[in-house]
């Protein structure tokens, strides 16, 4: 194994021997978020196994922790393969949060976009006051979408443009009343948040979503004991109502590897030669494998083995080998299942014969970058044809891409970790500004890379 990279800096990925090797993922970023969430909600202990250990989810516990959540990690002895697995103990607060400081709960959320969101809502259930602040770029993200629904329940809330800061009012009155809400963007986000905010809210709170958004939290709020009810409606829609006033009861929660992690591994076994790349033990829910599903379609050589359930979600093994891809188009309906997956998806559309087209991904705009602004000056640096619509991205592919350029990140883990890949498949390296923010969703990015096989340095 090389050495561990350093990741602030900037980086060079250039291919070399092919990548091989069995690996598993870090734990899955949106299950993560809410096991901290609901076991510090919750009555008794929560014992949490593949957490990812990585700066965004870092931020949202130290939030529970501000509430009044007891949260201790045992670092684990190293097992058979050596790596100890971290047990991550939280006592929730039951219902009562006991905030560390009366009055003034100020929660801090680094670049977490689901770690601020979902704490909007369930703060909002708790009554509690608190102001709510990010980093430069989470400070430019739309929070107004959130805000919408709360406010409607009867949420207080100051700031400026719906942006953070945000300062939520104590509430005097008890318990918000609960709410009917249909949601305008197919976000998982949104939904949580209204969820979290509903769970202890007076009344039923009813969601309907036109276009089904990944599902962690409802399935997580059942194996925490509450009930809530799910339908699906005409037209490919789907229902939920919770009713206010349930507690939760610790539980266990087995985090498995994240997709969207797992993608980029996935992509690179398809793209780079004589390769072929195993990831273990990653979440399968159907709402979160477009992307499989798409690289499929383009030919790609994906075979998912030991499919089965673990801790109420789907999981399984992925082999990828090298495939000469050609180009799809990708459906409008599919974004909600892989949205975060289209710049790592993009990269393969430059290595696949002729045009990829991705429609309907509006909502790539407001993620931690425009990332559709981004992959597409990505891949034009690189001598990759490609062009662009206000929620739309279409990519001229060939066999072999030229690579040669230097990315602009723009503090965004994806696009460093998709041009990363990138660079260890096309004919000369490819350069990225900063490797920083990899931390976010994927520590151990580049010495797991390396380990397979790629060449990721610092430049
Ligand atoms: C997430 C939902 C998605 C996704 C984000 C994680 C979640 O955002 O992009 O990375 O954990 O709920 P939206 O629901 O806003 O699309």
């Amino acid at each position: 194994m090389r050495d561990p990279v350093p990741m602030d800096g900037p980086l060079r990925a250039s291919s070399g021997a092919a990548p091989r090797g069995v690996v598993e993922v870090p734990g899955d970023k949106s299950i993560s978020h809410r096991a901290l969430m609901l076991g510090a909600l919750a009555h008794g202990q929560t014992k949490i196994t593949g957490l990812l250990e990585g700066d965004d989810v870092l931020h949202t516990a130290a939030a529970m922790r501000a509430l009044g959540a007891d949260i201790e990690v045992d670092e684990g002895r190293a097992g058979a393969d050596d790596t100890p697995t971290p047990v991550w103990s939280v006592t929730g607060i039951g219902g009562h949060a006991r905030p560390e400081r009366d009055g003034d709960l100020r929660l801090y959320f680094g670049n977490a976009g689901t770690g601020v969101r979902l704490t909007l809502g369930l703060i909002a259930g708790l009554g509690l006051g608190a102001r709510f602040d990010g980093d430069g770029s989470l400070r430019g993200r739309p929070m107004g979408r959130i805000l919408a629904p709360l406010r409607q329940m009867g949420l207080v809330a100051t700031t400026e443009d719906d942006k953070l800061p945000i300062t939520v009012n104590v509430r005097e009155e008890g318990a918000l009343p609960a709410i009917d809400y249909t949601l305008p963007v197919a976000s998982a986000q949104v939904k949580s948040a209204v969820l979290l905010a509903g769970l202890n809210s007076k009344g039923t709170t009813r969601i309907t979503e036109p276009v089904p958004s990944r599902d962690h939290t409802e399935n997580m709020l059942i194996a925490f004991g509450a009930t809530l009810a799910r339908s699906e409606k005409p037209g490919g829609g789907r229902e939920i109502t919770l009713e206010g006033g349930q507690a939760l009861n610790g539980c266990t929660v087995v985090v498995p590897g994240d997709p969207s992690s797992a993608a980029f591994l996935v992509v690179l076994g398809l793209i780079a030669k004589d390769a072929e790349i195993t990831v273990k033990t990653v979440l399968l829910n159907p709402l979160r494998t477009g992307l499989f599903e798409t690289l499929r379609e383009m030919g790609g050589d994906l075979t998912i083995a030991d499919v089965r359930i673990q801790n109420g979600e789907q999981v399984g093994t992925i082999t990828a080998r090298s495939s000469a891809l050609r180009g799809v188009d990708v459906p409008a309906s599919r974004a909600p299942s892989m949205i975060d997956e289209y710049p790592i998806l993009a990269v393969a559309a430059a290595f696949a014969s002729g045009r990829t087209h991705m429609a309907g991904i509006g909502e790539m705009r407001v993620k931690e970058s425009d990332r559709i602004a981004a992959t597409e000056a990505g891949l034009r640096a690189n001598g990759v044809r490609c062009e662009s619509g206000p929620d739309w991205l279409a990519v001229e592919g060939s066999a072999s891409p030229n690579g040669g350029g230097l990315v602009s990140t723009h503090h965004d883990h994806r696009i460093a970790m998709a041009f990363l890949v990138m660079g260890c498949a096309a004919v000369n390296p490819v350069h990225v500004d900063s490797g920083a923010m990899i931390a976010t969703s994927f520590p151990d990015f580049c010495t797991l890379m390396n380990r397979l096989g790629a060449t990721i340095e610092a430049a």
